[in-house]
């Protein structure tokens, strides 16, 4: 069977009050229509068809990299119309699927249910039950519960408003069959649109039966019209990531607290996730890690063991197994930590390689560094990297104990087990072994004397009067 998806995804998105097209509001990080896409893509045999149109210049631009063909429907004359678009890229055989751009959790298995249901002789539709359909196109069945039409709710009747069964406009049918609809379709409505959902009552007409199913829940096939629906939307994505992650053995303190913008490329078994940790991008997590509150992890390697204490903030970095990150520490792109390493608070690290067992523990600031194993780097210890136009490198060599309040004058080599005393500025490379220090010889001056305060002019009488404490006091 071949699957053309039709992605309708032209609406205006008036209520998000927004500049940037409905579609390309995020959930996770990822634009609505991308993850429309995306579950379309888990069916087989399926060709992608996107309709933009009101700010679609934008939305066809940020996701050109989708794999999908964009047509434009340059006045959004309805969902009928919206369809009529993409229809000369359907063959007589396919059997075609319709799907909302901003409709975003809507599950692949429910997808596949749907088009189980599609045959010469049946139209598949989705639909939900509500307590208020207000909006929705209504479901209307005969006394034998067979659907013979849906109306839109600016047609409906009173009868026919009492309807709990909303349309999700989520359908499936053949192609030769909706090609000969759709070219039937008349604008004679309370909108003066193309609706799409005409065409339940001309299959019905043309013999056919309509096969309802239901999603899972009623998330699913939630649309977004407003912030408010992707606030509630992004809380559904981030619960059923919590239940994802604890599923593979993770432990989430509180899982209405730990929000996923990405993927785990790998995920290792007992981690320990406290509160308000955000991870995004791509990471990859290895077993027994702890993670303490309010950390940020992006796009990180983090092997067996590791220890990050809380409000630490990891991005594009690797950090080798047993180590210990925070709290507070700042792991930028291209921070590269072996098995064994200790940063503390307030250490910032960018694009530098720690050798085993070395520790940068306090205030710090590291970058475009090599450092050895077992170095200790002192508080304080500062990486002078950037002469304000171009980036030197700073090497530390294995063992050696960079004493408190240091610069590194890059370019700049400490040697191996080299010990360099505190409060020195180093400019030149240090031998291996040695103590080198540089500092301004302390100097004590017996006859100093302390400053004394300066006489002070009298206060105005009148004014000391009107406040009643100082004049008590007095
Ligand atoms: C539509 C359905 C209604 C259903 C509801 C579910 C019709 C006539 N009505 O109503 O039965 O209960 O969705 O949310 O189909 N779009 C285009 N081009 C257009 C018009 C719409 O691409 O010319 C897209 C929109 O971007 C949106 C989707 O189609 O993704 C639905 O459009 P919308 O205007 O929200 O339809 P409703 O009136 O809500
Ligand atoms: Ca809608």
């Amino acid at each position: 069977m071949s699957i053309k998806t039709i992605i309708l995804a032209a609406g205006q998105g008036t209520r998000m009050r927004s500049s940037r097209p409905k579609v390309l509001h995020e959930i996770a990080n990822k634009p609505l229509l991308q993850h429309v896409h995306e579950t379309s893509l888990s069916l087989d045999n399926n060709t992608v068809f996107i309709i933009y149109g009101h700010g679609g210049e934008t939305v066809k631009q940020s996701l050109s990299q989708l794999d999908a063909t964009w047509i434009e429907q340059k006045q959004q004359l309805g969902t009928g119309h919206a369809v009529q678009q993409a229809i000369h890229h359907v063959e007589d055989g396919d059997t075609v699927l319709i799907l909302y751009g901003d409709v975003p959790l809507l599950k692949a298995s429910t997808l596949q249910t749907l088009l189980k249901k599609v045959s010469a002789t049946s139209l598949a539709l989705l639909t939900v039950t509500l307590d208020d359909p207000t909006g929705y196109g209504r479901i209307v069945r005969d006394k034998d519960h067979a659907v013979i039409k849906i109306v839109e709710q600016k047609d409906a009747n009173e009868v026919e408003l009492q309807i709990s069964e909303g349309n999700t406009g989520i359908l499936a049918c053949k192609g030769k069959q909706l090609k000969n609809w759709l070219s039937r379709l008349s604008n004679n409505n309370a909108q003066n649109e193309y609706y799409l959902t005409d065409i339940i009552e001309m299959a019905v007409d043309d013999g056919l039966t309509i096969e309802t199913t239901q999603a899972d829940s009623q998330d699913e096939v939630l649309g977004v019209n407003n912030r408010s629906q992707l606030a509630h939307l992004e809380r559904v994505y981030q619960l059923q990531q919590a239940e994802m992650l604890m599923e593979k053995g993770v432990t989430l303190r509180d899982p209405n607290r730990t929000d996923v913008r990405g993927e785990f490329a790998a995920l290792g078994q007992d981690i320990d996730v406290d509160i308000n940790v955000i991870f995004e991008g791509v990471n990859r997590i290895g077993s027994y890690v702890k993670i303490g509150p309010n950390c940020l992890i992006k796009n990180a390697t983090i092997a067996d063991g590791v220890e990050i204490l809380a409000n630490s903030v990891i991005e594009d970095a690797v950090v080798g197994a047993d180590s210990r990150i925070g709290p507070f520490a700042r792991l930028r792109p291209q921070a590269e930590l072996a098995d064994h390493v200790h940063i503390g608070n307030f250490v910032e690290i960018k694009k530098s390689t720690v050798a085993s067992g070395s520790k940068i523990n306090h205030l710090s600031y590291i970058g475009d560094s090599e450092i050895g194993s077992k170095v200790n780097v002192g508080a304080g210890t500062i990486t002078c990297n950037y002469d304000g136009v171009n980036k030197f490198k700073t090497i530390i060599e294995d063992g050696a104990f960079i004493g408190s309040d240091t610069q590194l004058v890059a370019p700049v080599t400490v040697g191996k087990n080299a010990t360099i005393g505190a409060g020195s500025t180093i400019t030149k490379d240090t031998p291996a072994e040695q103590l080198t220090l540089s500092r301004v010889k302390q100097v004590s001056v017996a006859s100093w004397q302390r400053p004394v305060k300066l006489a002070e002019t009298v206060p105005d009488s009148s004014l000391h009067s009107l406040h009643p404490c100082k004049s008590e006091k007095e």
